[in-house]
């Protein structure tokens, strides 16, 4: 062989090696094994971008308490969201009125004085942008009326009747479904129901209700729910999101925030009791989104859809102070529950717990019965405070409260409250105080870069594990321009890789935020995108999805050789002894693993592996469009020892029998 054919075979041997990626060790050691939290994979619901009322809350008209104000947004009143008709000769009078409530929470109504009926003259709604209905379905109409006369209004008396029609429309006027119902003396609040019958499919229909005779009338709490909620349940939820947040199979529920929960100032916290009982008697509120929240969905609700989809509730109550950016502020705007209204706060706190677990025949237990619950829901962890400032007077507040809890509700475990970030000062004072209360939860939060979260694998390897255990109760990668990309999802893969590892120390994490209608959107990235009509999952979400699916309760030592941007674990599910692998490919090339299962045997033929993938890092999953990436699930070969080419930017679950 002469000098130069050496010299060519030594370059293309080179480059060879170079074109080929070096195989990376992945080992599963079955006799290092831990027990993890097996309830590390939930989710956190916050009322933000529409999440509740236009969203979850199956309720399809808008301001059906003639509720909304200029402090939620300035150009919002209580007739917000309504149109006045006067059809076919039809005339009269609207306004609003709050001399005569349905109750104190929800002081204002709709007076109509009808002068001339002629075809009807009335209000029409559109709801949260249109009111989408489908041919065949079945819609329950509810409104409270007070008839306050009948005749032309100048020679009128308080007694007889008063028919009013109610009309699905479309947004031309055509009759989708039509219902008739009657309001009648004597003079006082009556709810009226009736059910209506779509007979085509319209995404932007209306609801109209039309009084069909001279009179003066009241109404109030207007209100149209397709019968097909989430389980079929009164005052229930949309059942195609309500679905997809069950497919993700959470074994835990935080609710109702987030910085609503403290609010945007001590006037604005969310008080639970005031989102109890019958809806036309709950306290709806600005949110701190600053849209009006109607807290239809409410404690009940939510304690009812956790046990609905198998999932623990970690309900949040503020720690007695208001969101530290509370009236436009930075940080600085805390405002803190005086002591003298401190014991009637803390009270309310403990009344959750016996609502939530007390006898039917505790004073609280028994509203949660009265209500249709019976049976004690079993809460066991509470959340006090969110993201805190840490000073004086939220301490003061905090400790106040965690031990009356302690105190009167040792069963309860308390989620205390480490700040905005992931470090820094709140974080850093967060910790401090709760190593000193001996708080056994703590609540940690952030939303940084995906290379940041590659970065921080090792976050919790080294935490002291005989403090206070973590809850990450919202993190989410923040990829360019907030996309919820390919990118993103597979850095939030790998980060849940150390979770898991960790999971002796982390006992709960939640992706946030959950929900965001697309033409309300205060946040990004978000979980489930939606419309009036469609769901779109992010690819995050298959991320949750197939952790949770995928979760267990005892962690096998899982080592990576030399590997760049990849992780892995592995645990098994005592439930069903099955053995589940993770490995996430944050290249953006394929990358061969020998993998080595020791002290594991598998049963042959019980392998499947879950690929998801997509065409690279930067694709989103486009709202109604076919998903750019989901999981794609197929059999794989596998033995004591295996090899696997990861796919670039993709995480693989191999789960397999093993005895
Ligand atoms: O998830 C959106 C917001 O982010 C939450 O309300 C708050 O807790 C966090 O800052």
């Amino acid at each position: 062989m002469n000098q130069v054919k050496i010299a060519l075979l030594f370059t293309i041997s080179l480059l060879t090696l170079t074109a080929h990626a070096q195989t990376v060790s992945v080992t599963v050691d079955a006799n290092a094994a831990k027990p993890i939290s097996p309830d590390l994979f939930g989710i956190f619901f916050e009322d933000l971008s529409y999440a509740a009322d236009g969203g979850l809350y199956a309720e399809l008209v808008q301001n059906r308490s003639f509720e909304y104000q200029a402090t939620e947004q300035p150009s919002w009143g209580p007739l917000t969201g309504w149109e006045f008709v006067q059809r076919g000769g039809g005339a009269g009078d609207l306004w609003v009125d709050s001399s005569c409530p349905i109750c104190a929470n929800n002081p204002h109504c709709a007076l109509i004085r009808i002068r001339k009926a002629g075809a009807g003259v009335g209000l029409s709604n559109a709801g949260f942008d249109g009111i989408p209905v489908k041919a065949g379905e079945k819609y329950n109409f509810s409104v409270f009326a007070r008839m306050l006369n009948v005749g032309d209004g100048r020679n009128s008396t308080p007694v007889g009747k008063l028919p009013l029609s109610v009309r699905l429309e479309t947004k031309q006027g055509a009759v989708l479904g039509e219902a008739s119902v009657e309001a009648s003396s004597p003079s006082v609040w009556k709810k009226l129901t009736a059910t209506i019958t779509a007979s085509q499919t319209d995404p932007d229909a209306r609801l109209v209700v039309l009084a069909k005779a001279s009179g003066l009338i009241a109404l109030d709490e207007i209100s149209l729910f397709p019968q097909a909620t989430f389980k079929g349940r009164k005052n229930g939820l949309r059942a195609d999101l309500a679905q997809a947040i069950a497919d993700l199979h959470p074994k835990f529920m935080r609710f109702p925030g987030g910085c609503l929960v403290h609010g945007d100032g001590i006037n604005n916290i969310y008080r639970w009791k005031d989102t109890i009982g019958p809806v036309e008697q709950r306290k709806g509120q600005a949110n701190i989104w600053r849209y009006h929240q109607s807290v239809g969905l409410g404690f009940y609700e939510y304690f009812q859809f956790c046990e609905d989809i198998g999932a623990m509730p970690l309900p949040v109550v503020a720690a007695g102070v208001s969101c530290q950016n509370s009236t436009r502020t930075y940080g600085t705007g805390q405002q803190c529950i005086s002591m003298a209204d401190m014991p009637a706060y803390i009270q309310d706190v403990l009344d959750l717990i016996e609502w939530a677990n007390g006898p039917t025949n505790s004073s609280w237990g028994a509203k949660r019965a009265a209500a249709g619950h019976p049976a004690p829901f079993g809460l066991k962890y509470l959340g006090v405070g969110n993201e805190d400032k840490q000073t004086d007077g939220f301490r003061e507040r905090f400790q106040m409260i965690y031990e009356a809890i302690k105190a009167k509700h040792p069963e309860i475990t308390v989620v205390g409250t480490v700040g905005p970030a992931p470090s820094g000062e709140d974080f850093d004072l967060g910790w401090k105080f709760a190593d000193k209360l001996h708080v056994p939860v703590v609540d940690e939060h952030y939303y940084e870069s995906p290379q940041w979260f590659w970065n921080n694998l090792h976050r919790y390897d080294n935490y002291d594990r005989a403090k206070s255990k973590v809850y990450v109760g919202e993190y989410a990668a923040r990829d360019a321009r907030s996309r919820s990309t390919l990118r993103a999802a597979i850095a939030e893969a790998a980060y849940l890789t150390s979770l898991e590892r960790n999971g002796d120390v982390v006992q709960f994490a939640s992706d946030a935020p959950l929900l965001c209608n697309e033409r309300h959107a205060n946040w990004r990235p978000d979980l489930i995108c939606f419309n009036n009509t469609g769901v779109f999952p992010t690819i995050s979400y298959y991320v949750q999805q197939l952790s949770s699916l995928n979760s267990g309760d005892t962690y096998l030592r899982t080592t990576v050789g030399d590997a760049g941007k990849f992780a892995a674990s592995s645990v098994r599910d005592s439930k069903t002894g099955d053995l589940i692998l993770k490995l996430v490919n944050g290249a953006d090339k394929a990358k061969p693993l020998h993998i080595e299962l020791n002290g594991i045997t598998t049963l042959p033929g019980s392998a499947t592996k879950t690929v998801l993938t997509g065409a690279n890092a930067d694709v989103v999953n486009p709202d109604g469009g076919p998903p750019a990436a989901k999981p794609e699930v197929s059999p794989i070969e596998i033995g004591r020892a295996f090899d696997y080419e990861a796919p670039p930017n993709s995480l693989t679950v191999i789960r397999m029998k093993s005895k």
